[in-house]
């Protein structure tokens, strides 16, 4: 896709329907991202999340989409002790959770790792640029790669992990021409912006932020495709205001007794003293 220009479309999707939802509508890779900490699970942020957690969403995402093809992310020290380490855990997330491949964070310092994955047989997605997993570190959540040195640190980071084998790298709020240059400097990794511009070789947004069901911070990067939450909302208070009111269950929605039966019914009640 990249060598044809055909833009890749890449979402987050962290159980069975949103994983349904993304095969069902041609998305071309889906991403049980480590956002699911926050989305889905009411983290703080990332580094809480585990890898067992991990595991068992994406096996939930994998029954729902066989199409797209399924990255998973490793979670937040699964990949730092060592690679040895890190390839058991990635080995996890492909034999039980059934991912294609995995994503981790990073770039120069992680080319030992992604090496190995590929070496063998685990295909590896990089993300540079803004990196969650060390929000800390980076002063929360801010552009990265605004200074030329930063710029061509990140050039470095993504020459370095595709020379390594990755097939695919992130590139997660950085300046619009930075994210061009890198995608013109790549030849085999496909670049996948978040908050990257529009010359990336795809694209990828979080489920939460494209169908509108996240109410915390909003990047500047994120378009609402639709209002799901407002849907909840309304759906929600309606059936709560239905069952108050009595107005739910209707008739139509109950079962019936054949008259027969319900004639019986009443009279065997009675020959027992029920009360009416
Ligand atoms: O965890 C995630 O959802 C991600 C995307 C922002 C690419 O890494």
């Amino acid at each position: 896709m990249k060598r044809k220009h055909t833009p890749i479309t890449m979402l987050t999707a962290y159980d069975f329907p949103t994983g349904r939802a993304c095969e069902a509508h041609g998305v071309d890779m889906t991403l049980v991202g480590d956002s699911l900490a926050q989305v889905c699970l009411g983290y703080d942020a990332t580094t809480r999340l585990t890898l067992d957690e991990m595991v068992h969403h994406c096996r939930a995402v994998a029954r729902g989409s066989k199409a797209p093809f399924l990255v998973g992310d490793m979670p937040f020290g699964t990949y730092q002790a060592g690679v040895d380490d890190a390839v058991r855990n990635a080995v996890r997330l492909v034999r039980e959770g059934g991912v294609d491949a995995v994503k981790i964070e990073g770039g120069v310092e992680y080319v030992d790792l992604v090496k190995r994955l590929t070496t063998v047989g685990i295909p590896v997605m990089g993300h540079i640029g803004l990196t969650p997993q060390r929000q800390a570190i980076l002063s929360g959540f801010r552009v990265q790669g605004k200074s030329a040195e930063g710029a061509v640190s990140l050039v470095d980071s993504a020459l370095a992990l595709e020379a390594a084998g990755a097939f695919a790298i992130v590139l997660e709020a950085i300046p619009h021409a930075v994210g061009a240059h890198i995608t013109r400097r790549l030849h085999h990794a496909a670049t996948i912006g978040i908050g990257a511009g529009w010359e990336t070789d795809g694209q990828a947004l979080v489920w939460d932020d494209l169908v509108g069901t996240w109410s915390g911070h909003m990047a500047k990067y994120v378009r609402r495709f639709g209002d799901v939450r407002g849907e909840v909302e309304r759906g929600v208070h309606a059936y709560v205001q239905a069952v108050r009111d009595r107005s739910f269950p209707s008739p139509s929605e109950s079962y019936n007794m054949p008259a027969e039966a319900a004639g019986r019914f009443v009279g065997l009640a009675g020959a027992r003293g029920d009360e009416p």
